[in-house]
């Protein structure tokens, strides 16, 4: 820990100097391996065949970010509404081959890898028959619909020895990284305390998606879209508006929550919480959803060998009129930091009291005289901007994707790390509907029975 922090004021040093001469210390001093990624592709004349599963608002997000990276070919695109393959087409070319059938797409030679942005209770099923289809998968968070589901995925990982990586791509950005690098240094002291939410008001933002007009059992093959789930007659605004149903959709904890978990869990190197506990409620988007538009969460994280005990409050609210602020917050004993995927603001004690009884009986352990002569202190708010021009989280994901196959390697994000992502997420809305607190093993992925 002394010499974290020493490492940090090291660094801040050098940092305010550069400030002060007007370089661009802050931006190049990122010193992750990681960084590099996103400037130096490796193997990028090797070319990979992808294909999309689910082609809608995330699934063409992700094409258009996978096909940006250098040597990726788009070969085959899977939808269960036709006119999303139709979109497809105009979007990728008419030989762009299209099916409603997964199966068709994960039986093509010529397909190294596939992206899976479907509705979360397809995501189990599709990521595990793909990877023993000997295909690499970039599957969307959450991982997994249920937290039974996520063993399975686990295992697949490894047996198949496939690439799997799941899709919350704030890991792989600079912000992030910056966080993780000024935590170890000590820039916030111990952390005992974390926060984070999500603020909305629109109808898009709180999931009523527009229909198309031509949406009916001719155009959508409603009988695979149920296959796995509750069988019910065609229902459109449950094809359409998957999030607010739980048979296919996993609220607002696995729609969002399940982000800001993955990111908390790269930046501190936790196994996730031992306790979880959610409330909420359904205020104004009363459209016959099943999942509340308002829900808090806290969670406990046991001390661990890497980081202390501390407390994560999480809500969402999709009825603030204050609207569209997104942040993870982490606190420590001597200061703080907002984390967003491009940039960091630390904020540290202005000073500490020098009549506070720890702090002198530190002072006195360290060998340092405690003194009332005032001291030059470093700046309040220090803000870690990544440079102009990064092509961001989403980009540097996928590359970190296809680096890891082109050279055998590994991803940060894999079927383990999104499942410890996924299962408090999950957790929440059990815990919101039995209103009770959940005990949940971290290390081992087991419910605790009390
Ligand atoms: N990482 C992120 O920032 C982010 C953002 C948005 C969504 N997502 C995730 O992406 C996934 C898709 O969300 P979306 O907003 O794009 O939803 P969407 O409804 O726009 O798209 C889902 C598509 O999947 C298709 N589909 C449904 N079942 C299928 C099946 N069995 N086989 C093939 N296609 C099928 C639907 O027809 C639809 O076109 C979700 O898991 C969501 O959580 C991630």
């Amino acid at each position: 820990m002394q010499s974290s922090r020493r490492n940090f004021l090291k660094n801040l040093a050098a940092s305010t100097a550069a400030v002060a001469t007007g370089s661009h210390a802050f931006a190049s001093e990122s010193n992750s391996i990681r960084f590099d990624l996103s400037r130096n592709i490796i193997g990028a004349n090797n070319n990979l065949n992808i294909a999309l599963i689910g082609a809608g608002g995330m699934g063409v997000q992700d094409t258009i970010t996978a096909l940006s990276t250098p040597g990726i070919k788009l070969v085959a695109a899977c939808d269960l509404y036709d006119g999303r393959l139709k979109d497809a087409k105009d979007k990728w070319g008419k030989d762009l081959f299209t099916t409603r059938s997964y199966k068709e797409i994960l039986s093509r030679k010529d397909v190294d890898a596939v992206i899976v942005a479907t509705p979360d209770h397809w995501h189990q099923q599709i990521s595990i028959d793909a990877m023993k289809a000997g295909k690499h998968v970039y599957c969307e968070k959450p991982m997994v619909h249920s937290i039974a589901e996520g063993p399975a995925v686990i295992q697949a990982q490894k047996e198949t020895g496939k690439i799997f990586q799941v899709g919350s791509q704030g890991v792989s950005s600079l912000g992030n990284e910056k966080a993780k690098q000024l935590l170890k240094d000590g820039a916030i002291g111990q952390l005992n305390y974390a926060e984070g939410f999500w603020a909305r008001h629109s109808p898009v933002g709180a999931w009523q998606y527009p229909i198309p007009a031509d949406a009916s059992p001719a155009t959508v093959d409603w009988d695979t879209y149920i296959s796995n789930t509750t069988k019910r007659p065609f229902d459109k605004l449950r094809f359409f508006r998957w999030r607010n149903y739980l048979d296919y959709g996993t609220g607002m904890s696995g729609d969002l929550f399940v982000h800001l978990f993955s990111s908390l869990h790269f930046i501190t190197d936790s196994l996730g919480p031992k306790k979880v506990y959610s409330s909420g409620g359904l205020r104004y988007w009363k459209d016959g959803r099943e999942v509340p538009d308002v829900l808090l969460g806290t969670f406990d994280y046991p001390q661990t060998q890497v980081h202390p005990a501390f407390n994560l409050s999480l809500r969402c609210n999709f009825v603030d009129g204050t609207s569209g602020t997104t942040y993870l917050k982490l606190v420590g004993s001597e200061g703080s930091m907002d984390i967003t995927w491009d940039d960091v603001v630390l904020k540290r004690n202005k000073t500490i009291t020098s009549d506070d009884p720890f702090f002198i009986e530190q002072m006195k352990k360290a060998g340092t005289p405690v003194t009332d002569r005032k001291r030059i202190l470093p700046p309040e708010d220090i803000r870690f901007e990544a440079e102009k021009g990064y092509k961001g989280g989403p980009y540097d994901h996928f590359v970190n994707f296809f680096t890891a196959i082109r050279n055998g390697g590994k991803v940060f994000e894999d079927a383990i790390f999104g499942y410890r992502a996924a299962a408090p997420a999950l957790l929440c809305i059990d815990s919101y509907n039995n209103e009770t607190a959940i005990s949940w093993n971290p290390e081992t992925l087991q419910l605790v029975k009390k």
